[in-house]
């Protein structure tokens, strides 16, 4: 057990030996002996001797992971009282030597290392039952319709459902110890579901769940990605918090329906966002209608303007609204899947364009 104070002192006695407008810490994040920070510094230069010292201080306080988010300290923005460039100024602390981790909590991933072309885009809500799910596998679908290389991680370890929805029937293979992540539609997709027999509960309890999400980076080969979707949970818990830790850099996108509860609640999720630095591409109103089969009116069934108010509050974009409407697709088809929209449909369409704009956003 590492409580947030224990971890507050381990940090203070590093901190301590650099001055106030040198060296600032904060949002400490303690959880299931993970933490997380932010560092705020004068100099770039002191960085990798800093980070070292405060991992060495937390690891001997019983922190098992550590990720240090660097930002630059802006003149003034430290104790204000701290006359420039005193007691250790630009000065390294003697302990600080060793190998500097970066990106990742320290797994050992080739997705996660600095300078990877990966682009994780986690998809959150507020409420459960919305659509993540959808939006995650049709959206990972559209960017590979688009030529991206793309994976998906299930990351709704108690209620994975993305097998199932894409029409995955079969379970990945291991080669040489690393798990192959089952391709479907052009997109590797990773789940415990693979790891379950007959879709009996998990029970396992909170740390299992970190452990888990870490252990699809770092044991399965992923080969080359553009973009590594994660379906999140619903809410604004623990794995949420998790994804975080171990993927800083992950931007997301946040779906909602368009009714104002819908839209209240997710607020909840991109203020989680804003507050764990994750930029939001956009948000994703679904069930946003219903077409009218016979005069092609639409019909507002779950009220409207949710998205776009969300969207307004998170200083984001309405990345498009999606309407009511399972895919037409059929079980003898040689391709099926119960969810994934095809290419030519109306929603199809509608995905392909939320793809284009997540190119357009990302640049990659
Ligand atoms: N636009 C839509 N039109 C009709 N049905 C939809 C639409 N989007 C999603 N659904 C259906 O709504 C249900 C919930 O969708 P989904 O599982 O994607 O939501 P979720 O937010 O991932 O749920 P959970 O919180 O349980 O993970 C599913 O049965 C799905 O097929
Ligand atoms: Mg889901």
């Amino acid at each position: 057990m590492l409580t947030r104070e224990q971890a507050l002192e381990a940090v203070g006695s590093v901190t301590a030996q650099y001055s106030a407008d040198t060296v600032s810490v904060r949002d400490v994040v303690v959880k299931d002996r993970q933490v997380s920070m932010t560092v705020l510094t004068a100099s770039e230069d002191i960085r990798p001797s800093l980070e070292t010292a405060l991992r060495a201080a937390l690891a001997r306080a019983g922190a098992e992971t550590v990720h240090c988010r660097f930002r630059a300290l802006e003149s003034g923005a430290g104790a204000a009282a701290a006359p420039q460039g005193q007691a250790g100024g630009k000065g390294q602390p003697a302990a600080a030597k060793g190998p500097v981790q970066g990106h990742g909590a320290g797994i050992d991933s080739p997705l996660l290392a600095a300078g990877s072309g990966t682009q994780f885009i986690a998809v959150a809500s507020g409420k459960g039952g919305v659509g993540k799910s959808t939006v995650t596998v049709n959206l990972a679908v559209a960017l590979a319709r688009k030529g991206k290389r793309v994976g998906i991680i299930d990351a709704d370890i108690y209620g994975f459902s993305v097998p199932d929805m894409m029409g995955i029937e079969t379970r990945p293979e291991i080669v040489n110890e690393r798990v192959i992540p089952i391709e479907r539609y052009g997109v590797k997709v990773m789940s415990m579901g693979f790891f379950v027999e007959d879709n009996s509960p998990i029970v396992w309890r909170g740390p299992m769940l970190g452990k888990m999400l870490r252990n699809f980076f770092a044991e399965i080969e992923w080969g080359e990605l553009d973009y590594l979707l994660l379906d999140l949970p619903p809410g604004t818990g623990d794995v949420a918090l998790d994804v975080h830790q171990i993927i800083p850099q992950s931007k997301e996108i946040i779906v909602t329906t368009p009714h104002a509860t819908a839209a209240f609640v997710a607020a909840r999720a991109g203020a989680m966002a804003i507050k764990t630095e994750h930029e939001i591409i956009g948000v994703v109103e679904n069930m946003s209608y219903y077409k009218c089969s016979k005069c092609g009116e639409p019909e507002y069934i779950f009220g409207r303007g949710g998205g776009a108010r969300l969207a307004e509050s998170l200083h984001a974009e309405l990345l498009a609204q999606i309407p009511l409407g399972q895919p037409d697709n059929h079980i003898s088809e040689p391709d099926f899947s119960p969810s994934v929209y095809k290419a030519d449909s109306e929603t199809g369409a509608l995905y392909l364009d939320i793809a284009e704009q997540v190119i357009q956003k990302c640049g990659r």
